[in-house]
């Protein structure tokens, strides 16, 4: 554990901890607290129906890229915030104190978690990610904390997913490798053209109708799955069975949630039924692909190419500097070593657009939840909704 000062609610210097962990934290620990002038802040009510100011604590806050919009849309939302660098653990959970709503990152938020940012009085969560299989919402509802998520637009990932499909049918792995060698040759780095393959998407959701819209002006043949048809898919792809798809495909890329369903969806038997050469891209969750079969397939020859922005078990590395350290994911080591495997960091959403789209909507969630309204008055003469981003 380690120690730092960091100001309460009412801006006195207080002892909190954050846990060592294994030596990947932020390296700068820092507590701020920004508060709206006197007589801005916005007020909401507690449980006994006591009139307080608007507060929400946020973790895992990164100083590089949220922490001024924070204090932006804090300020313009009248709350008062509490900004943390570190992941919410029982040890800092004491810094909730006094506010009703926190914000997160993808820190597992387990029972025992949830309970003690409870009893500290929060009653809503709100995650800054689309994703929220990392909270435990059962548990969530059995204490009457509400969950929400942020989501943000498609457009960011569907854009990287289609850089990194170009990226693996054109080398471009090997090409910046020799570049930077100046090796300027051209033998094992000869590309194909996407007019001339076809490209399968699973899942048809926001960001798979994206990256088919997008694709579309390639020329390639689009064959989509879901379990769930939709219309304006219609217009640029043939919606086909999965096995279709494995026959057929150059290229597959992946753009559905993990669920017990999806689960290694592409593994051992999957891949022997595709095509000879087959380029895989994976810009949704690490798990859809079972890494063992991938790097049994590439290394075989059956696989031509990947493109990965999510591994298996990535949880825990990405984020954090670990370069000095020795990491236990194998399967990463072995495939960030092919030449035909490009692998990023989980962030293909990571845009100027997301972040700030990110940040505000956590926080007008939180206004939402704690002006204790049903509904609300968006911009002038929008139609009255409810909070959007409530998901428990
Ligand atoms: P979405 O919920 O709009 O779409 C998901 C689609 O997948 C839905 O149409 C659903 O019917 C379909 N689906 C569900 N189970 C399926 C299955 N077993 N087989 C085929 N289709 C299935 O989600 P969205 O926003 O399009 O995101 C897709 C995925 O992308 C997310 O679940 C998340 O895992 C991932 N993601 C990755 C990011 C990154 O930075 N790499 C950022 C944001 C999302």
């Amino acid at each position: 554990m380690r120690a730092a000062n960091c100001p309460d609610r009412k801006g006195r210097a207080r002892r909190c901890f954050r846990t060592r962990g294994r030596g990947h934290f932020a390296e700068k620990f820092l507590i701020s607290c920004y508060a709206p002038a006197r007589g801005h802040s916005a007020k909401s009510r507690t449980e006994k129906g006591m009139v307080m100011k608007m507060k929400v604590t946020v973790y895992s806050c990164r100083e590089f890229d949220e922490k001024e919009l924070f204090i932006r849309y804090g300020k313009e939302l009248g709350m008062e915030l509490v900004l943390c660098p570190d992941a919410p653990c029982l040890e800092n959970a004491g810094l909730a104190e006094g506010s009703i709503c926190m914000d997160i990152l993808t820190t597992p938020m387990t029972e025992e978690l949830l309970k003690a940012f409870r009893e500290v009085g929060i009653r809503y969560l709100v995650t800054r990610t689309i994703g929220y299989d990392h909270i435990d919402r059962k548990a969530a509802k059995k204490l009457g904390i509400t969950v929400a998520n942020a989501p943000y637009g498609p457009h960011g990932v569907a854009d990287y997913a289609v850089m990194l499909i170009l990226m693996s049918i054109r080398k471009m792995k090997r090409i910046i490798e020799r570049t930077n060698i100046q090796d300027y040759t051209l033998k094992g780095v000869q590309g194909r053209e996407l007019k001339d393959m076809t490209v399968g998407v699973i899942g048809t959701g926001r960001i798979g109708r994206t990256v088919i819209g997008n694709l579309s002006g390639f020329g390639a043949k689009i064959l989509a799955y879901d379990l769930m048809e939709n219309e304006e898919v219609k217009k640029y792809a043939k919606y086909a069975a999965l096995e279709e798809i494995w026959e057929q495909a150059d290229v597959i890329t992946l753009h559905a949630p993990l669920t017990d369903d999806s689960f290694h969806m592409i593994g051992k038997d999957t891949i022997g039924k595709m095509k000879d050469g087959v380029i895989l891209v994976n810009t949704a969750r690490g798990a859809l692909i079972d890494s063992e079969a991938l790097i049994a397939g590439i290394e075989s020859g059956k696989i031509g190419a990947a493109g990965l922005d999510v591994v298996e078990n990535e949880f825990d590395m990405y984020y954090y500097d670990r370069k000095s350290d020795v990491l236990h994911n194998r399967e990463l080591a072995v495939l960030r070593g092919f030449p035909n495997v490009t692998v990023t960091h989980h962030m293909a959403f990571y845009t100027d657009e997301c972040i700030k789209t990110v940040v505000r909507d956590s926080l007008e969630g939180c206004r939402i939840f704690m002006e204790g309204k049903e509904k609300y008055a968006g911009q002038a003469g929008e139609e009255q909704r409810k909070n959007p981003w409530e998901v428990v």
